[in-house]
């Protein structure tokens, strides 16, 4: 990919801390930048390492901030006490944009910048409203059961 641009940003889906940073030192030099994603949870360790390349462990979440990971919490919450199979509706209330800027020289592909993300999404002015209330059906006490 390098014969065809010096630009490559990777994104890293996983889950440990660990292996994405593993993955941005050893593509360090290689890529411009190397990006982590999936556990919803931006972190804050932006840094650009001595290869040139921009790295953050997670970009985090695009999304509800009353939530667990961008659904309804009660819903979840009977879900771990109750381990009864339920749906996850997409949380409501305030939204933010997490991510990262990247300036990047183009000639030779190093990253210059590295800036994280996390701005109120558009609808800000609603986060003031309450997160809609989902009727959610009780565990069965142990009594019950
Ligand atoms: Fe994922």
């Amino acid at each position: 990919m390098r014969n065809e641009t010096a630009n490559i940003i990777v994104d890293v889906h996983g889950e440990t801390t660990s292996e994405k940073i593993a993955m941005g030192r050893f593509l360090d030099g290689k890529v411009s930048a190397v990006i982590g994603t999936h556990t919803h949870v931006q972190t804050a360790d932006e840094q650009i390492f001595p290869g040139g390349t921009a790295f953050l462990c997670d970009a985090g979440m695009c999304g509800p901030v009353n939530s667990i990971l961008g659904r309804a919490v009660d819903p979840i919450m009977n879900r771990f006490i109750s381990n009864l199979p339920a749906s996850f509706p997409v949380a409501g209330g305030e939204v933010r944009l997490r991510g990262a800027l990247i300036e990047i020289d183009e000639s030779t592909g190093r990253a210059v910048r590295i800036t994280r993300v996390d701005e109120p999404g558009l609808g800000a002015a609603a986060s003031s409203e309450p997160e809609p209330k989902i009727e959610v059906e009780q565990a069965p006490s142990p009594e019950q059961t």
